[in-house]
């Protein structure tokens, strides 16, 4: 089957683009404004870029039928700083909370009973709560159309819970951090399981028959 992906309204090709590229990890964002303070909302379209310099890159719509930008989008036009906390099976309830439509005079941080603490390099604060929080500054907001600022931003300063960091090879305990990926709609899952595969050597991969012996195998 071949979609005209084009052709189809926004909210078809959002569904197809939505449950294709998956699971994808959720960035709590938090942010700071002179006018309204602290805000946090959830976005999955939301990727590590590389490193050196460390980056992340979010897609921030706009707000459904209104066409407004979301209060996220706006704090860090404003500000150029925000704060990316990833979501794991323990804040993923509080997660689901910072995504309600709240009128202004509401924190979600607080409905969420979500704590906040100063952050190093920024003025937005994290989310104690997170298991892994990165200091952001923007690099870059493209506008791709009036509806979506992809947001470029380099990490200035990290945090991780105690007890996650593996000393020895440098990287996040797998077996004690369980982010959730966002799957479509209300959808989610865990990586709790994990394999592994290592790539050959060119020459490991010929000794070993190459393509001919993957194949009778
Ligand atoms: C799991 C999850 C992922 C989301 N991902 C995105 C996203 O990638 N982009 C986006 O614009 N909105 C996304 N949203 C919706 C925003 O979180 C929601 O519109 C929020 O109210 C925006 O808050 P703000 O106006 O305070 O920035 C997501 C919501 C949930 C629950």
């Amino acid at each position: 089957m071949e979609i005209d992906i084009q052709s189809l309204d926004p909210a078809d090709q959002y569904r197809l683009i939505s449950s294709t590229v998956v699971p994808r990890p959720i960035a709590l964002i938090t942010t700071w404004s002179e006018r309204t303070g602290h805000n946090a909302a959830p976005f999955s379209f939301f990727n590590a870029m590389g490193e050196n310099p460390p980056v992340l890159a979010i897609g921030l719509e706009d707000k459904r039928g209104s066409g407004e930008l979301k209060d996220t989008t706006i704090n860090i036009k404003e500000t150029g700083e925000f704060v990316v906390h990833l979501v794991d099976e323990a804040l993923a309830a509080a997660m689901n909370v910072c995504a309600i439509s709240f009128p202004p005079e509401v924190s979600e941080i607080e409905q969420a009973g979500l704590t906040l603490a100063p952050s190093s390099k920024v003025r937005p604060q994290r989310i104690v709560q997170a298991p892994v929080a990165f200091e952001c500054r923007k690099i870059a907001m493209i506008e791709v159309n009036q509806h979506r600022h992809i947001t470029l931003g380099e990490v200035v300063r990290m945090h991780v819970r105690d007890g996650l960091f593996d000393m020895e090879t440098g990287y996040i305990d797998p077996d004690r951090y369980h982010p959730i990926g966002r799957m479509f709609g209300r959808l989610y899952t865990q990586t709790r399981q994990h394999f592994e595969m290592e790539v050959p050597a060119y020459e490991a991969w010929l000794a070993g028959g190459g393509k001919e012996a993957s194949a009778g195998r």
